[in-house]
């Protein structure tokens, strides 16, 4: 993985909006085009309305016009290595594939890469 990914991702930690659960996570997308989008969490007074760093991320990436993942880097101030919950597993399905390299890190660099398949085996899809 490109350093400038994990960067990314760092980088948009620093912006997450955690003041309840005060865990900022930050996440970036590397899509097969070679574009880099990333994005935070983003926590609201009414808990179940915030939403994730890798959510904030494929946001942007929709918003550039781009719809394909190849890899994902997300970290965790407060965790030596995060992994992406059930409900943003089944969006990165939505525009990545089971090949698509997930970049678990810490706050030095990727501590663990996985694959989405090995994630979300028999994730959700339509037809
Ligand atoms: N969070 C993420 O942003 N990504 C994950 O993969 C796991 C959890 C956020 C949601 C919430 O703002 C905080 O971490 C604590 O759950």
């Amino acid at each position: 993985m490109s350093a400038g990914l994990f960067e990314a991702a760092r980088a948009a930690m620093q912006h997450a909006h955690a003041p309840y659960s005060k865990f900022p996570v930050g996440a970036a997308i590397l899509t097969d085009t070679g574009k880099v989008f990333s994005g935070c969490n983003i926590e609201n007074a009414s808990y179940p309305e915030g939403w994730c760093a890798e959510t904030s991320a494929i946001a942007h990436m929709v918003m550039g016009g781009e719809t394909r993942i190849a890899e994902v880097a997300v970290v965790a101030e407060k965790m030596p290595l995060i992994t992406p919950c059930g409900g943003c597993r089944q969006r990165l399905k939505e525009f990545g594939a089971a090949e698509t390299l997930i970049h678990l890190c810490d706050e030095s660099g990727v501590v663990e890469t996985v694959t989405l398949g090995v994630l979300l085996p028999k994730g959700f899809a339509l037809g």
